[in-house]
């Protein structure tokens, strides 16, 4: 292992410089990936715009039944038009959503803490590879804690998720947490992002922070943005129009949808930000006249 003293301060991202192996493939780093993980990245990445919306409903796995939530059967459905993902456990999804759905699925396979515990960073891989062939999952998404007391479980857990994800041709959703005591830090995050991506993970789920655009620079697999705790809908869109403007490709949210007053119209403006490039002011344009419709 390298000497951690002495190390130079990284600095030199080429932001401006496209990814040199982006080849004819729309999804980054996946240019040399058989077809069975390319046709799953291209269910997730729309092959048009290269990007995704996705609509995070897993907060049961360990918050229970939060507000916005309390009935995914009928949250949804109402949903389904406007999101390009739905990313769920599979509890929620065998039971809540219609098989005959033609969204692309983030399959949530670990879990292991919940908010009754003090250290949520101690997780399992819950969900086995076969389970997720059976469900047709798109993805698979593992919960990272780096830098947290769980960081080797869940590197582990990541691990023998690509491993298996590998031999199955199912790509993996790397999800960065980010716990009370850490940093939110662009330092944190790209040092995050990039151990996760030399896992081999396909996709990484992070958040949005300053210098992003060398957050995305240095990780050479998609990365989409979590959306975070409820923000006013304006806001919303502009850590949504940040995102997609400084390299996200794509927006993986959850309670800024489902705990809007208008999670429909929210989600369309969403998507109007992430494939038709509109401005976060005119998406919000576009969230208060379809509001007042
Ligand atoms: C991640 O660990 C969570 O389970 C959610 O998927 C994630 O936090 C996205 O949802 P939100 O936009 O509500 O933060």
């Amino acid at each position: 292992m390298a000497d951690k003293d002495g190390l130079k301060v990284a600095k030199d991202y080429h932001v401006d410089v496209p990814f040199a192996r982006q080849g004819n493939f729309h999804v980054k780093g996946a240019n040399d990936l058989d077809w069975g993980m390319k046709k799953h990245l291209s269910n997730i990445f729309d092959p048009k715009t290269g990007n995704t919306v996705m609509f995070a409903f897993d907060h049961g796995y360990f918050m229970g039944s939060v507000s916005g939530l309390e009935r995914l059967d009928l949250i949804i459905p109402k949903l389904l038009d406007s999101v390009d993902v739905l990313m769920g456990t599979r509890g929620a999804l065998r039971n809540c959503v219609p098989p005959a759905c033609k969204k692309a699925i983030a399959l949530r396979t670990t879990s292991g803490s919940s908010m009754l515990n003090d250290d949520l960073s101690h997780e399992v891989v819950a969900v086995n590879v076969e389970d997720a062939i059976r469900m047709n999952a798109d993805c698979m998404a593992v919960q990272t804690f780096i830098g947290a007391d769980g960081q080797l479980s869940s590197i582990d857990n990541l691990s023998k998720t690509i491993n298996d994800g590998m031999r199955y041709s199912i790509p993996t959703l790397g999800v960065i947490a980010v716990g009370k005591q850490m940093e939110r830090t662009d330092r944190f995050f790209k040092l995050a992002t990039r151990i996760v991506a030399e896992m081999g993970a396909n996709i990484i789920k992070t958040y949005y922070c300053e210098n992003f655009e060398e957050v995305v620079a240095a990780c050479p697999v998609p990365i989409v943005v979590a959306g975070g705790k409820k923000l006013p809908e304006d806001e919303a869109l502009t850590l949504a129009y940040k995102s997609i403007s400084e390299g996200a490709r794509g927006l993986d949210m959850g309670r800024n949808i489902f705990q809007s007053q208008h999670p429909v119209e929210m989600a369309n403006a969403i998507r109007k930000i992430v494939h038709e490039k509109f401005t976060d002011k005119e998406a919000y344009e576009f969230y208060r006249d379809s509001i007042h419709e």
